[in-house]
């Protein structure tokens, strides 16, 4: 069965899948962005294991995802993923944002999620540039999905009509017989 990767524009955290990921701080206590919305959204149940994960792990590394329930939101769980802040481009920042997209998709495959949905992580708040973001995100997710049993679909949603416009064109010159990609029409 061929594995599917599919580009949306819209709002994350109303896309029912299996497995939402969150572009998260260290700290897994909610911040700005996308993960201030989560974090309402989700509601107290998963506030309190991202609690337990901060004093328990002391949070989550960089490039490391943690995996809570989902609350509230239209999915099962939810993987905290942390990406890089961009501070220039010489402290690994494209390796550590590879490592939070495999990481997170190795979490969401071991907990048995059939279908995933990414923001582009760091390229809000933490500035990542977004174009490098896109071909280090749709790069990592696309070589390494096929090795992921459980899951059949990863959705990258984007909210903006920017960081959409760049995933569509990049998504639509892929050609990788194991991966069927979809580009949805704009919201
Ligand atoms: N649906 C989909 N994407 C969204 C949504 C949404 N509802 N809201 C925001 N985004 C997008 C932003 O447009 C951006 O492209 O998510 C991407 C990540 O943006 P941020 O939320 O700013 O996260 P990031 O850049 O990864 O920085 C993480 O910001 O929110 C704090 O606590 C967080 O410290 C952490 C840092």
């Amino acid at each position: 069965m061929k594995k599917k990767v599919t580009l949306i524009h819209g709002d994350i955290t109303n896309f029912p899948v299996d497995a939402l990921v969150n572009s998260a701080n260290k700290s897994l206590l909610g911040g700005g962005g996308l993960d201030y919305i989560i974090h309402k959204k989700a509601g107290p149940l998963m506030k309190a294991e991202c609690v337990r994960l901060n004093q328990e792990k002391g949070g989550c590394s960089t490039g490391q995802a943690e995996v809570t329930t989902a609350g509230d939101l239209p999915a099962k769980y939810l993987i905290h993923a942390v990406g890089p802040r961009w501070l220039g481009g010489e402290s690994k920042e494209p390796q550590l944002l590879c490592d939070a997209y495999s990481n997170a998709l190795m979490r969401a495959n071991e907990i048995g999620a059939k279908t995933v949905s990414f923001p582009n992580i760091s390229t809000g708040v933490y500035r990542f540039p977004q174009q490098l973001a896109a071909e280090i995100a749709i790069g990592t997710i696309c070589s390494i999905l096929p090795q992921h049993d459980q899951i059949a679909e990863v959705f990258f949603v984007c909210r903006d009509a920017e960081n959409y416009l760049i995933y569509k064109e990049i998504l639509s010159m892929l050609d990788d017989p194991k991966i069927q990609i979809k580009i949805s029409s704009v919201e």
